[in-house]
C-alpha cells in the first residue's frame, strides 16, 4: 500500500527538461525486481563484457527482452542471443515491463513500449564511465533507469562529453527517466563504494529499459 503522507513514498525531482528521478519509486517492488533478476542470471549469467578497444568493463551484465545489449570487439550492439552462452534473452518479466510503461508515462512519455532491459551489476570500485544511449533506432523513446541495492553516484551531463555534469546520489528503488530534449545526454556512475545492503549484497543492480528497435 502506498501511504502518500510517510516518508518513503515516492516523489519527482526534475534533473533537465525531458529528464526525472521518480524518487523510491521502485522500493516497495524491490524484492520482486531482484527474484526476477536472479531468474534471469541462471539462464543467462552476468558476464564483464569486453569495450571496443579492448578493456574488461568492470560492471558485469545481462539482459532479459527481445533484445539485449552487448558490446565485444567488434563494437556496441543489440542482439537476440546472448553471445557468452549462445541462448536467447529470456522474456522480459511482466512486472519489468508494466513498472516500466507507468515511470516513463509519469515522466511525460506515453506508448513506451521496451524491447530490451540491460541487467548492470556493480561491485565495489565498479563505474560506468560517461557515455550516450544511442545504439537505440527511435530516440523519441525514452530510456528507464531503476536502480536496486547499494547507492551510487549518477553522473548526468550535457551533449558533449566535456559538458558540466550534475552529480545525483540513486539509491534503492529510485528511477531515472530520461527522454525527449535530454535523450542524447552523457551520464554515467562514480565507483560505487563498498557496503551492504540487505536485499543485494555487496552490489548495486540497474535495470535499463529501452526500446531498441
Ligand atoms: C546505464 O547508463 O546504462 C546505467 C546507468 C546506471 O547504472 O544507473
Ligand atoms: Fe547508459
Amino acid at each position: 500500500m502506498l501511504d502518500l503522507f510517510s516518508e518513503e513514498a515516492p516523489w519527482a525531482e526534475p534533473l533537465a527538461e525531458g529528464a526525472v528521478i521518480l524518487r523510491r519509486r521502485a522500493r516497495e517492488q524491490a524484492a520482486s525486481l531482484l527474484a526476477q533478476v536472479e531468474a534471469v542470471a541462471q539462464s543467462n549469467p552476468f558476464h564483464h563484457r569486453i569495450t571496443p578497444g579492448g578493456h574488461r568493463m568492470s560492471v558485469a551484465m545481462t539482459n532479459c527482452g527481445d533484445l539485449g545489449w552487448s558490446s565485444d570487439a567488434r563494437g556496441y550492439q543489440y542482439t537476440g542471443e546472448d553471445s557468452a552462452t549462445g541462448r536467447r534473452w529470456p522474456p522480459m518479466p511482466q512486472m519489468f515491463r508494466l513498472l516500466a510503461q507507468a515511470c516513463a508515462q509519469e515522466a511525460g512519455f506515453n506508448y513506451f513500449q521496451p524491447d530490451a532491459c540491460l541487467i548492470n551489476r556493480y561491485e565495489p570500485g565498479a563505474k560506468l564511465s560517461l557515455h550516450q544511449d544511442k545504439d537505440e533506432k527511435d530516440l523519441r523513446q525514452p530510456i528507464v533507469s531503476v536502480s536496486l541495492g547499494l547507492p551510487a553516484v549518477f553522473q548526468f551531463g550535457g551533449f558533449e562529453r566535456g559538458d558540466a555534469v550534475q552529480r545525483v546520489l540513486l539509491e534503492h528503488g529510485d528511477v531515472v527517466v530520461w527522454g525527449g530534449p535530454s535523450r542524447l545526454r552523457f551520464h554515467g556512475i562514480l565507483p560505487i563504494k563498498a557496503g551492504i545492503h540487505p536485499l543485494t549484497g555487496a552490489f548495486r543492480y540497474n535495470l535499463t529499459f529501452r526500446r531498441a528497435r
